[in-house]
């Protein structure tokens, strides 16, 4: 069995980004833009933000409240759209229930969106011609390449239909020929279309929820899950699991993904690899 380790492929991606833009006299700028104070939120921008400063990218982050009406996180985007010294702007995912996810991505300059889920991003995603991808799917599909996993005439099946993860890696998987099949609430016979994958990507939110009869042996498993789950005998009171039984599935799958340790490091990488690419569009744009 393989440990999909994400630790070094991520690290070693970072460094890459680092000297490039050293070399390069890249000026990039990343505003991330966190409503509310989730505590996994918080902890997920945190990081990002010291991944930009270590790899030479200027972060702002705008912490505003719970409460911030979906008119004033609109206005905020347009003046970041607006300021040249900013090249990418995220917002952190979820956002509170009175404002629309959709209506803020869609203000974000599509040259500026680092997460690549802009109609315009998300539509040249699926024609095959994208210019960033979402950087979670971005960060598997760059695992799976690292240890040469092959995708063509797999069946892959993704859990969960999610605009940040299912649909985005449905896309990449098919366009590296794989048979694609993506699992929802609503399906009927989960369980069979599981076993039937050989690239089997769980990415529902639901703490341990694909257990080892589930998976086919020999699969390789991608687990997305990041879920705090109680756990007293830790000094925070919580332990971080996936969406995956590591324990019993690890013991079938011939590959798969640790959490933490895995999927959520790449993701971090595969940021700072879209900041960078609309930075230098950007700036051969100024030039
Ligand atoms: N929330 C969890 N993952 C992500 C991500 O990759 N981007 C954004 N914007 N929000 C998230």
């Amino acid at each position: 069995m393989i440990n999909l380790e994400g630790k070094e492929v991520a690290m070693a991606h970072r460094e890459k980004i680092k000297r490039e833009i050293e070399e390069q006299g890249i000026e990039a700028g990343l505003a991330v833009i966190l409503v509310g104070d989730d505590p996994a939120s918080k902890s997920y921008v945190a990081s990002k933000e010291k991944a930009c400063r270590e790899a030479g990218i200027r972060s702002i982050v705008f912490q505003l409240k719970k409460e911030t009406s979906e008119e004033e996180v609109l206005k905020k985007i347009e003046e970041l759209n607006l300021d040249a010294s900013i090249t990418g702007i995220l917002v952190q995912i979820p956002l509170p229930d009175h404002i629309d996810e959709n209506r803020v991505v869609e203000k974000i300059d599509p040259w500026k969106d680092v997460d690549g889920l802009h109609p315009f991003n998300f539509g040249k995603l699926f024609m095959g011609n994208s210019v960033v991808e979402p950087c979670t799917p971005k960060g598997i599909i760059h695992v799976l390449d690292h240890y040469k996993i092959d995708l063509a005439g797999k069946n892959a099946v993704v859990l969960g239909r999610s605009n940040i993860v299912g649909k985005p890696i449905a896309a990449l998987l098919l366009q590296r020929n794989a048979t694609v099949t993506i699992c929802h609430s609503k399906t009927k016979n989960l369980k069979e279309l599981s076993l039937s994958a050989d690239i089997l990507v769980a990415a529902i939110g639901k703490p341990l929820f694909v257990t080892a009869e589930m998976v086919k042996e020999g699969a390789v498993v991608i687990d997305v899950g990041i879920n705090r789950i109680e756990d007293k005998t830790k000094l925070s009171g919580y332990r971080v699991v996936g969406d995956v039984d590591f324990e019993s599935v690890s013991r079938k799958a011939s590959a798969i993904t640790p959490v933490p340790g895995g999927v959520g490091l790449l993701t971090i990488a595969m940021l700072l690899d879209n900041t960078l690419t609309l930075a230098r569009i950007q700036q051969a744009k100024a030039a």
